[in-house]
């Protein structure tokens, strides 16, 4: 599908972006203004390349060049994930001429909230990979001999599974969570690196995971070998940080670019976890 183009008429010379900007972690942002010549077909990576090239503001002035990720260019790899235009979403795959046609004015780039900057529009998404060791989202594998062909997956099980399967831990669900709260922690002085990690972790730990950790938690539990640490992720996500913590906005599913049916796994979870808890009950 060709994104709509503003007609020859009204296709620009040229495009302000405006950059919310911050030099280190914890430092004070600011916004800043950029013209960049119009072409046909750039998506904001794009943008943002002529950006860092050109690295002078509207006005003439010399700036550092604006710091962005980017990664897979092809909507895999979730990195390169900002707020543009007020809407959370990828850049690499965010068309230039669809944004001028919702705001002919200008593109306004932002980094997501609910993670700390690192630079720019670097952001630090350690919150999320750590939530994926909280729920352990993987299959284990407890050897390194062969032992012959995994259990075959119907056909309806593939199909519940690959949608859960395409998360790149983007961050958008979480950007648009209300229960989902920024963690910025800062190293103290004499802290040592391996200290400052646990901290973080414990804090990460406590705090809600977030619709990508409990989608995740489902996919791996409804897998035949990876359903051996089903307890264990049931026991996580029924703790501090949990699935209680989900106010069931539904914000999350709206906004995940690969429509991932989030409230779908987090009804699963609430199920899974009540029998869960009513299991633990009779072992007692
Ligand atoms: S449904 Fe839960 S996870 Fe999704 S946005 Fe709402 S509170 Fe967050
Ligand atoms: S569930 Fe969707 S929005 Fe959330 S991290 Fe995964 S791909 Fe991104
Ligand atoms: S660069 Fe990988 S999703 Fe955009």
């Amino acid at each position: 599908m060709t994104a709509p183009q503003p007609s020859s008429k009204n296709r620009p010379q040229s495009i302000n972006v405006r950059v919310l900007r911050q030099h280190e972690p914890g430092g004070k942002s600011y916004w800043e203004l950029h013209k960049v010549k119009y072409e046909r077909e750039m998506n904001v990576i794009s943008v943002l390349q002529r950006i860092a090239a050109q690295s002078t503001t509207v006005d003439g002035q010399k700036v550092t060049p604006v710091a962005w990720d980017c990664g897979c260019l092809e909507e895999v790899c979730g990195a390169c994930t900002m707020v543009i235009n007020g809407r959370v979403r990828q850049s690499c795959s965010a068309l230039v001429d669809r944004l001028l046609v919702e705001n002919p004015d200008e593109i306004v780039l932002e980094p997501m909230s609910k993670f700390p900057v690192v630079r720019d529009l670097v952001v630090d998404r350690a919150r999320l990979f750590r939530g994926l060791k909280r729920i352990k989202g993987w299959v284990p594998v407890d050897s390194y001999y062969n032992l012959g062909p995994g259990e075959r997956i119907p056909q309806q099980e593939q199909e519940r599974n690959y949608p859960l399967s395409q998360c790149m831990s983007c961050g958008c669900c979480l950007e648009a969570c209300p229960q989902y709260q920024k963690i910025e922690l800062t190293q103290a002085e004499g802290e040592s690196d391996e200290a400052f990690e646990q901290r973080r972790n414990e804090e990460f730990d406590k705090a809600f995971i977030g619709a990508a950790g409990i989608s995740q938690a489902m996919l791996f539990n409804n897998h035949p070998t990876g359903k051996t640490l089903a307890a264990d992720r049931l026991e996580a996500l029924s703790g501090p940080g949990g699935i209680s913590t989900c106010g069931n906005a539904q914000n999350c599913v709206a906004v995940c670019p690969k429509e991932i049916p989030l409230t779908t796994s987090i009804a699963r979870t609430g199920r899974a976890t009540t029998l869960h808890a009513i299991k633990k009950w009779f072992e007692r």
